[in-house]
């Protein structure tokens, strides 16, 4: 089962947003999508709650008897939400289940140097090294008339990673 988590130390970096809209894609491509949030802000759960439900479904947590949250029955892909500010115990704890990070990073001087600061975190994991989880950045907020584009290309000149 797929399990693809949003990660970012960064807040307000687009990880709630970027995680609702890949757990949106996959339930149109009629996948058995679970959205979950390790967030104590739960803005994904809060998000599934408002959502049309006549849209294809996206599945929360469920809470079992001994109050442990557990992915449904049937469910064939995970996305995890992550709060801002995830290392140390708490982000290995995720690598060891997820199959892929995914770090959503907008331009600025300091979103970079955050995600740099993961990704070299990442990057110590013995999953991540062996390459059992897979890490990827996705670009956020992008404008065309600037040069966030080009500042967030791929590259070890500028972020030390690719
Ligand atoms: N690609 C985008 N384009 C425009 N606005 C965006 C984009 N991604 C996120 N936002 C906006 O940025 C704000 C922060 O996004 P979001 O809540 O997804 O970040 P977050 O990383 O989950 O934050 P936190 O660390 O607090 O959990 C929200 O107002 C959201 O609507
Ligand atoms: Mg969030």
């Amino acid at each position: 089962m797929p399990v693809v988590a949003v990660v970012n130390r960064k807040g307000g970096s687009g990880k709630s947003t970027f995680a609702a809209h890949v757990a949106a894609w996959c339930a149109r491509q009629k996948l058995a999508v679970m959205l979950g949030d390790v967030d104590r802000q739960q803005s994904s759960r809060a998000w599934l709650r408002r959502r049309d439900p006549s849209l294809p479904g996206i599945a929360p947590w469920v809470v079992d008897q001994k109050n442990v949250l557990r992915v449904p029955t049937g469910i064939t892909h995970v996305v995890l939400d992550t709060p801002g500010g995830l290392h140390g115990f708490e982000l290995a704890r995720i690598v060891m289940f997820a199959d892929a990070i995914v770090i959503p990073v907008c331009p600025s001087l300091f979103d970079r140097e955050s995600a740099a600061a993961c990704v070299a975190e990442l990057k110590t994991l013995p999953r991540v090294a062996k390459g059992q989880c897979r890490v990827a950045a996705v670009a956020m907020r992008v404008d065309g008339r600037t040069s966030g584009g080009e500042v967030l290309r791929p590259g070890p000149a500028r972020t030390g990673w690719r």
